[in-house]
């Protein structure tokens, strides 16, 4: 008869201690290993070399193809060098902040009954001054909304608010917009539906159909306007790129069956430096799907997150490169893709600098331009993109 193990105080510390330090080889080992793909995904020989001095605008527009970035008020006031470069590279500008229905300083909709037009007009104002052309971004989400949203927003009174504000908003800039984030966001799969819906207070409130209305309701406010359906995290091979892939699909299948008044998709594209599974064919795939529904695309908020990148700024400008070019060259092969939006201009601006800032404190280098809006390494990769690309 074997003797029974007496489970001892010790040996359960040892077992306990053992177990520990097993999972931190274990732990230490994917870290090490993770720390040696990212190496590898640097290549100190890898050739940017850009030909001639024109900005991205410049090389976009020979393509048949618009460059813009975001941009939000307060920065361009309190930073002369940075509205006067916007101009020069960009010919579309995007407000990161004004349009929406609440962000920052910038609170469209004090009220339920109210809209506060000053910042939006100041930056419809900077475009049409610049003679850029003007993006809205965006008429309905689930975030950025104003304090009284969550308690204001019900069944009797949610499609009175949505139509409301589209009405008010795209009617208010009506022949002034190239296009128009109607929807953001409404995708997300984790949260169980079958038709891969996220369950917002706007589906909760008005079902499924809110994203047609919504679509109905810019296009009577605004019949010049794109109206775009825009959403992230849709680059990379993983199951939950997948699964999202999946889901915008099959909603795109439905606006169009349904005579939805959808024109164009956009790919917000916030890329990570760090990623590894970003699959080419895969994602090219997933464009021509797109583009087989008759619909546009349009890169959105296109960046590259550097915050697991190496400290050595050659090094992680080399990989923020790598990752621009080899996501945008399989993106502008797709020649329905019509537009490409960086989120930001110059690294400070960026929204990762508060989102995703790198653990040893050094400055994030995702965007195109540094903070003295020198060009670096990630805008020679766009240029070449827009130079390698087919013509529209
Ligand atoms: O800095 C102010 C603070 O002083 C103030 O007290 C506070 C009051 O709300 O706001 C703070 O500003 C916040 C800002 O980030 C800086 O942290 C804004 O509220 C907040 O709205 C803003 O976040 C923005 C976010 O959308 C939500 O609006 C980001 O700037 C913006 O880059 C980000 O952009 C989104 C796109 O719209 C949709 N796709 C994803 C993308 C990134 O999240």
């Amino acid at each position: 008869m074997p003797r029974k193990l007496s489970l001892t105080r010790r040996r359960a510390l040892w077992l306990g201690l053992g177990a520990c330090l097993g999972m931190g080889t274990v732990t230490g080992a994917k870290a090490a290993y993770k720390r040696y793909q990212i190496l590898a995904l640097d290549d100190p020989t890898r050739d940017f070399t850009v030909t001639g001095n024109a900005p991205l605008k410049a090389r976009a527009q020979a393509k048949g193809l618009i460059y813009g970035s975001s941009a939000r008020y307060k920065d361009l006031i309190a930073d002369p060098d940075l509205a006067n470069e916007l101009p020069v590279e960009c010919n579309m500008l995007v407000p990161e902040w004004e349009m929406k229905w609440s962000a920052g300083d910038a609170l469209l909709r004090p009220t339920p009954d109210r809209f506060d037009f000053t910042l939006a007009d100041r930056m419809a104002e900077f475009a049409q001054h610049h003679q850029m052309l003007l993006r809205g971004h965006t008429l309905i989400w689930h975030l950025c909304v104003p304090s009284w949203f969550e308690t204001g927003i019900h069944t009797d009174n949610a499609e009175q608010l949505l139509t409301q504000h589209i009405q008010t908003v795209a009617g208010r800039y009506a022949g002034k917009i190239h296009s128009w984030d109607v929807v953001n966001e409404a995708i997300e799969p984790r949260d169980g539906r079958s038709d891969g819906l996220r369950e917002t207070l706007w589906l909760k409130c008005l079902g499924a159909d809110y994203i047609d209305l919504a679509f109905r309701t810019a296009a009577t406010a605004d019949p010049d306007a794109l109206l775009v359906y825009n959403d992230y995290g849709l680059e990379y091979d993983t199951f939950e790129c997948e699964a999202r892939r999946i889901a915008i699909l099959k909603l795109l299948e439905r606006l169009k069956a349904q005579g939805t008044p959808i024109h164009a998709v956009g790919l917000q594209s916030h890329l990570d430096g760090s990623e590894t599974c970003f699959n080419a064919e895969k994602f090219r795939r997933f464009l021509s799907d797109i583009a087989s529904l008759g619909l546009k695309i349009l890169i959105t908020e296109l960046d590259v997150e550097d915050k697991n990148l190496p400290a050595d700024v050659a090094v992680r400008d080399r990989i923020v490169a790598s990752a621009y070019e080899d996501f945008l060259s399989v993106a502008l092969d797709e020649t329905a893709v019509i537009a490409v939006i960086t989120w930001g201009l110059n690294d400070p601006y960026s929204w990762l600098a508060e989102t995703s800032p790198r653990s040893d404190g050094l400055p994030i280098r995702p965007l195109p331009l540094d903070e003295s809006l020198n060009r670096k390494l990630a805008w020679q990769a766009i240029a070449r993109c827009f130079d390698q690309c087919p013509k529209r």
